[in-house]
């Protein structure tokens, strides 16, 4: 059988939860990016900042990676972490608020485990199924360490709201209140959708980051917001305006963005748990580069999180990917929701039939990124690691209100 064909058996029987043949590819280097056209090592690692204390091979049996398999299995993972059922909602939003994320259990029931676990594995196949440059299994993400994904990036529309079990969570049973709780309002938004997963194999840890960065601003929809929510407003003698007590709890408590990470399988010491620094959504400074992270940062993970839980983030907390060691994929599709005194303009990704499928609930969450009837979101469908083609497939698509490739209908 050649390489090839052996990589395609794989990726028939690919699934996001339990053991598989995917990843683990030895021919891969460590710590190798490409650029937007498939070239390694651009010079610009954009999101692939390399890890200084990755293991020398990526092979499941190497002395560097068994050393480190021992140590995360003896330490990885944040001692006590507070898994909570999705009825806990007030609970729910004192921790996000308190550490910046919380870990909610069942967000998704059977069903929907099963329809997120069966898109999450289409998706990743369409990504894996490009074929590697010389002796690789696969084609790296543009920018990104090897073995990693993100499905809103390697989407030549930068989201997955075209494909319906992604907005078939947009609005659940079990987030929907909590996430009203952290908002204060149901007048929140959904902006995107996407989510990032490793391969069994992914040795590197992702650099601590921030998705967003905090603008520090109060405007009149935050204060609303922060009334919403239950903080009261005391007020400075010469200016009238909240005092800094109440400008920091505004700043801290009423985030911009939140977006929820659904687990597809159980998250262990070895596949590839997030990490989440504790607090660090209220913290100015960046976060340490990779060389300077101290071992707890790398320990901070959500081992424990089990299959069909989610990890509900506040965007500007310091998070990253750790190492695979697993024969497992760790994927982690998510949804990301904007407070409710964003602003309207943002991309238009979600086709209009799709829109027309949801809650009443959901319809007026996706208010501001549902396309118009009959125009497909350019790119939508068109799944590919490397930037250079996404950008040819949108500009292709552009403007022209054309259907989902290869498919018949809208
Ligand atoms: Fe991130």
């Amino acid at each position: 059988m050649t390489a090839r064909s052996s990589v395609q058996q794989e990726l028939d029987t690919l699934a996001v939860f339990g053991d598989s043949a995917v990843g683990w590819d030895p021919y891969t280097p460590v710590n190798e990016t490409v650029d937007a056209e498939g070239n390694p090592f651009p010079g610009q690692p954009g999101f692939g900042v390399p890890d200084p204390r990755a293991p020398r091979e990526r092979v499941y049996d190497h002395p560097d990676v068994a050393r480190l398999r021992s140590r995360l299995k003896r330490h990885n993972g944040i001692p006590g972490l507070e898994i909570l059922d999705p009825n806990e909602v007030e609970r729910a939003a004192r921790i996000f608020r308190r550490d910046g994320f919380v870990v909610v259990r069942d967000l998704l029931d059977e069903e929907h485990l099963a329809q997120f676990r069966r898109g999450s594995a289409r998706a990743l196949r369409q990504i894996l199924e490009v074929p590697g440059r010389d002796q690789r299994k696969y084609v790296t993400e543009s920018g990104r360490l090897p073995h990693r994904y993100s499905y809103g990036t390697a989407s030549a529309s930068r989201q997955m709201l075209h494909e319906e079990e992604w907005a078939a969570m947009v609005d659940l049973p079990t987030t929907t209140p909590i996430l009203t709780e952290i908002f204060g309002s149901t007048d929140y938004m959904v902006l995107g959708a996407g989510g990032d997963l490793c391969l069994p194999g992914a040795v590197e840890y992702q650099h601590l980051h921030a998705d967003v960065r905090e603008s520090n601003q109060i405007s009149a929809g935050r204060l609303q917001t922060a009334r919403d929510i239950g903080i009261e407003i005391e007020t400075e003698e010469v200016s009238d305006g909240p005092d800094l007590a109440t400008r920091r709890r505004i700043i801290d408590f009423c985030p911009a963005v939140v977006t929820i990470n659904f687990a597809m399988c159980d998250l262990t010491w070895e596949n590839g748990p997030i990490r989440q620094i504790l607090g660090s959504h209220t913290w100015q400074m960046p976060p340490p580069p990779p060389a300077d992270e101290p071992e707890w940062m790398r320990m901070s993970t959500l081992v424990g999180a089990p299959a069909g839980a989610g990890v509900i983030r506040d965007n500007r907390a310091w998070h990253g990917a750790t190492p695979n060691l697993s024969r497992e994929i760790r994927s982690l599709p998510n949804v990301e929701y904007g407070a409710p005194w964003l602003g309207p303009k943002h991309a238009k990704t979600m086709p209009h039939h799709i829109w027309e499928t949801l809650t009443h609930h959901g319809k007026h969450l996706c208010r501001h990124i549902k396309a118009e009837p009959g125009v497909w979101p350019p790119g939508a469908g068109v799944m590919h690691p490397l930037g250079s083609e996404r950008r040819a497939a949108a500009k292709r698509m552009g403007g022209s209100g054309e259907r989902r490739p290869g498919s018949p209908g809208g």
